[in-house]
């Protein structure tokens, strides 16, 4: 069975979706895990809930600090308390393009209206203005742009006729806590898809110049055309119980000192010798840019002197 994904969940007031996303991880199976309560307001009631329930906080205000240096600090808070993940549920500051580009596909965020309509703030009061039959709550994955990502998840809430903003944000905000877990775990779930994951890789591998998939033993496995195998996509391989990447390496020496910096994520492949690492992916917290690399190195040591001569140009163009 996998790890479950780790999440830190920033906030600046109530938190009452922050608790949701609590209460919902402690029922069985779910996927995820809350590891840290973050806010920029020592007063956000949400922290006091979340110490409460043992979950670690962390508090910083950002009277008197740059944008830049307090962000950091939250994020490194996040990052030393192994978050995967970060769910923003009513956090009120904006998040620089450079985070976000570091949290890329992996930040997400709670808005009271059914995006694309109404970004921004006073949403219940213009669905209302607007006359629409429905307000609602987006879950969407946070871009540079303002409530401007890919929509997760939606749900619809009627407005009734005399709703005030007030009354209208209170069911929208219950239904807001029925949204943001179920869609929290389905996203963090896909990484536990081996399909998922093996498309990624599949993505990253086909992305090398002249590269091929077969199948090998049932597994999909990739080579430059007509030539040797670079890298292979393990799924329960002799019953080992489980995925991950096998890429080619140094040797004997590199292999064993990988297992022993971090014995979790990277083992010997049986029947694979020593030039080859098996590199687990199903440990709830791939970092894919690390893979595209392994691949493309792997990818290098395989690959013909005319193939790897134009990659060297352009690494040093
Ligand atoms: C929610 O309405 C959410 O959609 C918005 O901020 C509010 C946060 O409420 N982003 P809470 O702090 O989770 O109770």
């Amino acid at each position: 069975m996998a790890d479950r994904a780790r999440v830190a969940v920033f906030i600046s007031g109530a938190g009452s979706n922050m608790a949701a996303l609590l209460y919902a991880s402690r029922l069985p199976d779910c996927p995820y895990q809350l590891v840290l309560v973050a806010s920029n307001d020592p007063a956000a009631r949400g922290l006091a809930l979340a110490q409460a329930e043992g979950v670690a906080t962390f508090t910083l205000p950002h009277k008197g600090l740059g944008r830049v240096e307090h962000e950091a600090a939250l994020e490194r808070a996040a990052a030393e308390a192994g978050a995967h993940y970060i769910a923003l549920a009513g956090y009120m500051r904006i998040l620089t393009p450079q985070m976000v580009s570091r949290w890329e596909g992996r930040i997400l965020n709670i808005h009271p209206s059914l995006l694309p309509l109404y970004p921004g703030l006073d949403t219940h009061a213009r669905a209302i203005a607007a006359g629409d039959s429905h307000a609602g709550a987006s879950v969407h994955l946070v871009n540079e742009e303002l409530d401007g990502g890919e929509v997760l998840g939606q749900i619809p809430v009627a407005i009734l006729t005399g709703d005030t903003p007030e009354a209208l944000a209170r069911r929208v905000l219950a239904a807001e806590h029925q949204l943001y877990p179920r869609v929290l775990a389905q996203y963090v779930d896909r990484e536990r898809s081996p399909e998922w994951l093996a498309q990624q890789v599949r993505e990253r591998a086909l992305a090398l110049p002249e590269t091929d998939e077969v199948s090998s033993h049932g597994m999909p496995c990739f080579g430059i055309v007509k030539g040797r195998k670079f890298a292979y996509f393990s799924i329960d391989h002799h019953g080992d119980v489980k995925t991950a990447l096998l890429v080619k390496i140094s040797g004997a020496d590199e292999q064993a000192q990988l297992i022993e910096n971090d014995p979790e994520r990277y083992y010997r492949p049986a029947y694979f010798g020593d030039g080859w690492i098996g590199i687990r992916l199903d440990l709830a917290d791939v970092d894919w840019e690390s893979i595209a690399s392994w691949l493309q190195r792997s990818w290098r040591s395989v690959a013909p002197k005319k193939l790897t001569g134009l990659m060297d140009a352009a690494d040093n163009f």
